[in-house]
């Protein structure tokens, strides 16, 4: 009898089943009240009593096992996890999930398309990876100018061609070579220079240009439509001065300064004492560009201005350290939420 059990703890511990139905099979076979198991507790009963105490426990063993195994086997052929989900409530509400806070260059960027739209300026976009001809050549910058220097310009070593555009004026010429005037656009975007990284400069920052051309655009349009801006951005009390400059794409060039809103043109740290801020560079498009996008410039006249979105950003919120743009250490980014 001890060598029959021994068999059926074996064939117990191997037992497998592709079903629940065959799962049921096999208990009806070992542990129903007609099956192997209960027939050798019938047998146990006339069995010598010396022996009883060892077959005892092995037929209890393999009892145990049995059941075990079957429970096992069931479990498995069970719908997974069923009692688990039981109590699941999909529509219960969720833990407290915290709200990210838009960056202040995001923000700013877009306060300062709002208030262009509003002069009928529309969006455009181009290219972080430029050429030679959209960056500079086409923007009459001179084959030996400064800035292609690679102490300025990022290019890459395979392609002298290829760099990162180090301003958006690059998508100037992008607009003009594809669409004829009236162009109305503004462009924002990522720029890249190779300047070491402080607290005033970065090697990428980012920059909004602006684009007019049409018929009889002149200076007084330029000056009228930045001056508006202007007090949109910093306040209706915000002054304007222009100042003389140079840029080669663009003829008369100007540099735009804004009255100090820290200080309200007194004299303070921020404007040196001098009560202005420079806030952007700008000009009429240089007649030599809009040839060189097949524009007549006989027809057709334009300006362009471009700022950098730090800048305005760090004017506005009075941010000392231009860093902190690109740390995004929450407790700064915060600060700004819902600041439009
Ligand atoms: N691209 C110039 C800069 O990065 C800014 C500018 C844009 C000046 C348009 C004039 C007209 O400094």
């Amino acid at each position: 009898m001890q060598e029959r059990i021994d068999q059926l703890l074996q064939e117990v511990e191997t037992l497998n089943a592709s079903s629940g139905e065959e799962v049921e099979q096999l208990r009806l076979r070992y542990l129903s009240k007609k099956g192997l198991i209960s027939a050798l507790f019938e047998e146990f009963r006339t069995i010598p009593n010396e022996e009883k105490r060892l077959v005892g426990q092995l037929l209890n063993k393999l009892k145990t096992r049995a059941t075990q195994k079957l429970d096992e086997l069931k479990i498995s052929f069970e719908e997974g996890g069923e009692e688990e989900d039981a109590d699941l409530d999909l529509t219960r509400p969720t833990g407290q999930v915290r709200l990210g806070a838009r960056h202040p260059l995001s923000i700013v960027r877009n306060q300062i398309t709002d208030i262009f739209a509003r002069l009928g300026y529309s969006v455009a976009e181009g290219p972080e990876i430029e050429n030679d001809w959209y960056n500079f050549s086409a923007l009459n910058f001179p084959v030996e100018h400064p800035a292609k220097d690679m102490q300025d310009t990022y290019f890459i070593q395979r392609d002298p061609d290829v760099l990162l555009r180090t301003h958006t004026s690059s998508v100037q010429v992008r607009m003009m070579e594809r669409v004829q005037p009236p162009i109305r656009k503004i462009f924002p975007g990522r720029v890249f220079r190779n300047e070491a990284i402080s607290a005033r400069a970065h090697c990428i920052f980012h920059q909004v240009e602006g684009l007019y051309v049409d018929k009889d655009v002149s200076f007084a349009d330029l000056k009228q439509s930045l001056y508006f801006f202007a007090r949109e951005m910093f306040g209706e009390e915000t002054q304007i001065r222009l100042r003389p400059s140079f840029f080669p794409f663009t003829e008369p060039s100007g540099e735009m300064d804004i009255s100090c809103n820290i200080c309200g043109g007194k004299g303070c740290n921020i404007c040196k004492y001098t009560g202005w801020v420079e806030i952007l560079g700008c000009g009429m498009v240089d007649p030599q560009v809009l040839k060189n996008c097949n524009i007549d410039p006989e027809i057709y006249t334009g300006f362009a201005f471009g700022m950098g979105i730090e800048r305005i950003t760090m004017l506005k919120y009075q941010i000392r350290d231009l860093r902190l743009f690109f740390e995004n250490d929450v407790r700064f980014l915060k600060q700004f939420t819902g600041a439009i």
